[in-house]
């Protein structure tokens, strides 16, 4: 039997658990959970679980009480680092949300939480360990394509109204779309080109899409545009623009997405973009866009080195590979429709294997900092348009 210990018991670390972990190893049961909405997390619980798990005030007693073989912490973003310095504390498997901090002061002391701890970290990024970026990992180490010299890498995010209608619009608690969306693939980037992000330039663009002037608290069922709108829940049904249907979904155009008068004061951004150096000499750029929908999405990367150009997009879920000085060209297709192009299912492995003790996590908490530097950078950069180098993990002041 697995005990798990659960910080933050929301939407996200349920899916992990029942429908990734569980799904691996039957024995899993969730044994103490701290989350201030009790009420709300009972419900989400599986059938397995609601009779052993119970609710604790703090990490400490979770821990001595329940007696936990690992922890998950699934907290909003801006609780990553304080529960996870908590969590290192104690010789316990963690499994631990992105981005792992959302400011230099919690990331610096994340890093420091961890110089001496022996919680072995899985970081939630599952885009790394999916299996199309470790076959295309593969290829550039066989030296397919020579030495990768230059990455260019796109985000077209087909359900980026989330960000604007969720949760995820209150900016204290994301610190923008760099750190929350950027983290996945600032990390598989500096991964596949086997070399750390060492200096970023970024430009954003705020309030051209979402945010505005409707009311704070405004719903769709409330508002009189809900027949013309072509966010309400109707229209975007009919267009096929994605969404839940909902009737009282929050606005996207409210000031509560964002001040209408400075937007740059507190807004997510509706789309940005960073030029990257790397510590090999190659560079890349990477841009994200979260206002496209149906297919406009794409996710992936095209990577060149000399030799040879790799290309894949994990929608598509395929790489194709074209040798720069010999007539062929191959292409790699991918099975589809695994959670996060079957990221999600190799985390499930590496965690339980954490568990074990029987391999490394492939994300270890270094990971998770080296992205955070980068994104940190990244939206220093976009404020001051100036490049900024990126602290490395380990640095000494
Ligand atoms: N790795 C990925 O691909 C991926 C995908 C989706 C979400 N996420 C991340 O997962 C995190 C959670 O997202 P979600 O959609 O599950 O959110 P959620 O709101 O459903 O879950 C957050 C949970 O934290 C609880 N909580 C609030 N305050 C707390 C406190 N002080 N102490 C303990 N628990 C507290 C809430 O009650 C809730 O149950 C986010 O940071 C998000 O970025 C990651």
């Amino acid at each position: 039997m697995f005990r798990l210990g659960v910080i933050g018991y929301g939407g996200r670390i349920h899916g992990v658990i029942h429908d990734v972990l569980r799904r691996i190893e039957s024995k899993i049961r969730v044994v103490g959970i701290v989350d201030p909405n009790e009420e709300s997390t009972r419900k989400r619980l599986a059938e397995c679980d609601k009779q052993d798990a119970v609710f604790y005030k703090n990490v400490d007693d979770l821990v001595r009480q329940a007696k936990p073989d690992a922890l998950l912490i699934g907290t909003r973003c801006n609780l990553h680092t304080p529960y996870a310095i908590e969590a290192a504390r104690y010789d316990l498997p963690l499994f631990l949300e992105k981005p792992v901090a959302i400011d230099m002061d919690q990331a610096l002391a994340l890093e420091h939480a961890f110089e001496n701890s022996r919680c072995q970290v899985v970081v939630s990024f599952p885009l790394r360990v999916s299996p199309l970026c470790e076959l295309t990992r593969q290829y550039i180490a066989r030296d397919s394509i020579g030495q990768p010299i230059h990455v260019h890498a796109v985000n077209y995010v087909n359900y980026g109204t989330v960000y604007w209608e969720q949760g995820y619009r209150d900016y204290a608690i994301t610190g923008g779309l760099f750190l929350q969306k950027a983290t996945h693939d600032l990390d598989y980037i500096s991964y596949m080109m086997g070399s750390p992000i060492v200096r970023v330039a970024a430009m954003l663009t705020r309030g051209k899409t979402f945010g505005g002037n409707k009311p704070a608290g405004l719903i769709c069922s409330q508002c009189d545009e809900r027949e013309t709108c072509l966010e309400s829940p109707r229209n975007r049904n009919r267009s096929g623009a994605g969404g839940n249907g909902h009737p009282d979904k929050p606005c996207v155009f409210s000031v509560d997405s964002g001040l209408p008068d400075n937007p740059a004061l507190s807004a997510n951004e509706d789309c940005s973009s960073a030029l990257l150096e790397f510590a090999s000499g190659a560079h890349g750029v990477y841009s994200q866009v979260f206002f496209s929908r149906r297919d406009a999405a794409a996710r992936g990367a095209i990577i060149s080195g000399y030799h040879g150009t790799l290309s894949f997009d994990w929608y598509v879920d395929q790489l194709r590979f074209v040798r720069h000085h010999a007539p062929f060209t191959a292409t790699e297709k991918a099975g589809q429709g695994a959670s996060h192009f079957g990221g999600d299912q190799e985390l499930g492995f590496d965690f339980l294997a954490v568990m074990q003790g029987t391999r490394p996590s492939r994300t270890p908490i270094q990971t998770g900092l080296a992205s955070v530097y980068a994104c940190l950078a990244a939206r220093e950069s976009a404020e001051t348009g100036k490049f900024v180098p990126v602290r490395q993990v380990g640095q000494s002041s």
